[in-house]
């Protein structure tokens, strides 16, 4: 079996977290039991470009339940824990092409890999897969049946691709489910952000001031988690809702070149390019830390902070680099300015991961279940795989609800009964 990770010999340790996540996946544990009976990707080669993570780990080993033929790449070249890749490729037999912390062109070799093996679905983690496969591997698209897209970012690239008549297959928007971006976006990216940013500094944040930039489903997990920490929150936004949203939840709401002077903490979750800039570096505080939890590493103008430095960064921890700056303050970039929640510490928890992930899984299904019958264009998942998912959850949890009486269906569906 080819494979490409950083050393096999870390497998024991990463099979252990991967069953340690398992037991925090209730919902993608029990789709893993329905595709082991009934088998519907029986034949099927599945390619994946996702973080290589725990949780990444559960969803290839159900769709390999269902009979899938899965390969797997990074979605960026930092999110990889290798004791995952190496558990994978030696317990699993699941092929593994990422190894942390690799350069840009084995990051893009790796992706090239996945394709070799001629995917029917493809899943994808920012949209650089189904990118490459129309850019640049067009002998593959043939097999492709549709595929899967898990974040923002990739959605927002594949929209532009179905307005331009370039996307030549379906692709499902798992991140517009309402059970992935109300709470992985929210709840994982918020702890996770916070995690990552403290494994990385050691930095006590009670007291400090935090500037969010945006305030999109991740941006106001981030402002939350970072309030309930006791740190004094900054929004900042480009959208009036959203900013208004930001002011009633309690934050202080100001542009960014105001908020550069008065932040210790930046961190970015925008989806947008260069939202801390070079004249908001110019005028930051003498230590400030700057971090991105966005997909891309775009969000932090790193060009501009190499420029107003005087030489190379030094690295004072692992994911910090502290730049001195030609008036003698120092930055410091924490992940290089990539997902610092993947980069430093290890994503999002299983507990939230399995709620996307079932939606992953079942959009998979979906496709093959609807195989020939779909446009090529960006389908969202169907309302009732929400509802499902969100009651397997809730009763994974030990949680009850309520349902409608007869009486009350029968109100809402009326339209004589008022004052
Ligand atoms: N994205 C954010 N957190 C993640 C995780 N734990 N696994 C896979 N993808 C993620």
């Amino acid at each position: 079996m080819d494979f490409d990770i950083k050393n096999v010999d870390l497998a024991p340790g990463g099979r252990h977290r991967i069953e340690w996540a398992e037991q925090e996946m209730a919902v993608l544990r029990g789709i893993r039991e329905t595709f082991g009976s009934e088998r519907p990707f029986a034949g099927v080669r599945v390619g994946a470009t996702m973080h290589v993570t725990t949780e990444t780990a559960n969803l290839m080993v159900a769709l390999q339940a269902g009979g899938a033929d899965v390969v797997l790449s990074a979605s960026n070249p930092l999110s990889t824990q290798d004791d995952v890749a190496a558990a994978l490729v030696s317990y699993y037999e699941i092929p593994v092409y990422a190894i942390k912390g690799e350069d840009t062109p084995t990051y893009h070799k790796h992706i090239n890999a996945v394709l070799d093996h001629k995917p029917h679905i493809i899943m994808d983690d920012g949209a650089d897969l189904v990118s490459t496969l129309h850019k640049s591997r067009r002998e593959v698209m043939g097999n492709v049946i549709g595929g899967t897209e898990e974040t923002t970012t990739g959605i927002v690239r594949l929209r532009a691709m179905a307005a331009d008549g370039a996307l030549e297959f379906p692709m499902m928007a798992v991140n517009d489910a309402m059970t992935k971006h109300l709470f992985d976006n929210r709840y994982g990216t918020g702890q996770s952000t916070m995690d990552g940013i403290i494994r990385a500094t050691n930095f006590l944040i009670a007291g400090r001031t935090v500037v969010v930039g945006g305030y999109g489903w991740c941006s106001r997990g981030i402002a939350m988690r970072a309030k309930g920490l006791g740190a004094n929150v900054i929004v900042t936004e480009i959208d009036p809702l959203k900013a208004l949203e930001a002011v009633m939840d309690g934050f202080r709401v100001m542009p960014m070149m105001k908020a550069a002077v008065e932040g210790d903490i930046f961190v970015t979750a925008t989806g947008d390019i260069s939202v801390v800039d070079r004249h908001h570096i110019e005028v930051m505080k003498d230590g400030a830390v700057v971090a991105n939890s966005g997909h891309f590493d775009v969000e932090i103008n790193k060009v501009a902070l190499r420029e107003l430095s005087v030489d190379e960064p030094k690295r004072v921890r692992p994911f910090v680099e502290q730049f001195t700056l030609k008036t003698g303050k120092k930055i410091n970039l924490l992940g290089e300015g990539r997902l610092i929640n993947l980069a430093a510490a290890e994503g999002h928890p299983a507990a939230v991961m399995d709620m996307s992930f079932a939606g992953q899984a079942m959009a998979a299904k979906y496709l093959l279940d609807n195989k020939g019958k779909l446009e090529n264009r960006v389908y969202t998942v169907p309302a009732e795989v929400d509802q499902q998912i969100a009651s397997i959850k809730l009763a994974s949890m030990g949680i009850q609800i309520d349902t409608l009486t007869e009486q009350q269906v029968k109100y809402l569906n009326s339209w004589e009964e008022g004052t």
